[in-house]
């Protein structure tokens, strides 16, 4: 039996967690900023790191006192690296250093998108996952489909070249005066739109695995806005004024369908290309109802999704993805430096 403490403050979230051989959550708790940063509509990085110094202290004691285990039963602290906020990232790292040295437990350094990719292996714990397999991470921050062979083997067949489908879903939920985080207020206001009322962009028609959301959100904002005054143009940081007979949820509906349209139609192409036994998503984008039943209905294969609490940024999945690199040997000394931008390929921690 392995148990992995987990630590993850890359954005917004303050998160601590203690994991079972990377598969059962003995405790997780995860303190929410969203409050703090639905005043300023978005995720501010000064404001974010200031909370994590508050909060992670409290957040790592609940964890460990939750779990039921003392520090001696602890067998690794696993703490995000990276990719993430540099400010928030060092708060969590700093952190992890002085609980290594205070106890002398080993202290590992964790892709946060690979902790997304194992949040799937604690959902469903007795059910075991055949690989190839792939894997969509669609997040705020991230839109990453990968081909996953074996544990820590990534390819990376393709991401957004501009928005993030989360950073999608919340400049088009501020666009329409919806409260932040644009995602989950969407899909609540789109439930009661007509998908087809406009038409906006979908998937470009090409070869690659590769997605681009800012021509669909540039649509949204044209259809919608009343434009500027002829000759007058839009200054910048102005909020533009949506015309009066726009319908909220019809235009969440449309924008909605056109984004998953685009998810699932290259998704399903890359599994019938690569052969995989299944199709994971990750990432708070993959709590959208309508994401996962249209990837189950167009795949033809079985596709798993974390539970909501699993989807959203929380440090169970770092302490999972913390116990197979703890057993494939993974260990860091307490020069560990934070990673802000670190894409998650097979070669990532040993370059
Ligand atoms: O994984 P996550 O908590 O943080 C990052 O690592 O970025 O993802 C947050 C993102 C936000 O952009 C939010 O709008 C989106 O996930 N999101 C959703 C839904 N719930 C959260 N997007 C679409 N539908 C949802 N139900
Ligand atoms: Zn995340």
């Amino acid at each position: 039996m392995t148990t992995v403490l987990g630590i993850e403050t890359s954005c917004d979230e303050t998160a601590a967690a203690v994991v079972l051989d990377g598969r059962t959550i003995l405790s997780t708790i995860v303190a929410s900023q969203i409050d703090l940063h639905a005043r300023y509509g978005g995720v501010f990085p000064e404001v974010a790191s200031r909370a994590h110094i508050e909060a992670i202290g409290a957040v790592v004691e609940q964890a460990v006192h939750d779990a039921g285990v003392g520090y001696d039963q602890i067998d690794a602290i696993a703490v995000t690296r990276g990719p993430g906020l540099v400010g928030s990232l060092l708060v969590g790292v700093n952190y992890a250093k002085g609980l290594a040295l205070a106890t002398g437990k080993p202290l590992l350094g964790i892709n946060h998108l690979e902790g997304h990719v194992y949040s799937l292996w604690l959902t469903e714990p007795n059910r075991e996952i055949k690989f190839p397999v792939l894997v969509l991470i669609v997040s705020g921050g991230h839109t990453e489909l990968l081909l996953m062979e074996d544990h820590g083997q990534y390819r990376r067949l393709g991401g957004t070249l501009d928005d993030a489908a989360g950073e999608a879903f919340d400049k088009v939920g501020r666009l329409l005066g919806l409260p932040f985080p644009g995602g989950p207020n969407i899909e609540r206001a789109a439930m009661m739109g007509n998908a087809i009322a406009y038409k906006f962009p979908r998937a470009k028609r090409d070869d690659s695995y590769d997605f681009s959301f800012s021509g669909l959100k540039t649509a949204v904002l044209r259809e919608v806005t009343v434009p500027p005054a002829s000759g007058e143009p839009r200054r910048r940081g102005e909020t533009p004024r949506l015309r009066a007979d726009v319908s909220i949820n019809d235009v969440a509906a449309s924008f909605q369908d056109a984004l998953v349209s685009a998810l699932v139609d290259k998704t399903a192409r890359a599994a019938k290309a690569y052969q995989v036994t299944e199709i994971l998503l990750a990432g708070g984008v993959s709590a959208n109802q309508v994401l996962r039943q249209r990837m189950r209905a167009e795949a033809g294969l079985p596709v798993r999704y974390p539970p909501l609490n699993l989807c959203t940024d929380n440090a169970a999945m770092i302490a999972a993805a913390g116990f197979y690199r703890y057993r494939a040997g993974l260990r860091h000394g307490l020069e560990l430096d934070v990673k802000p931008m670190w894409p998650l390929t097979s070669d990532a921690y040993t370059r």
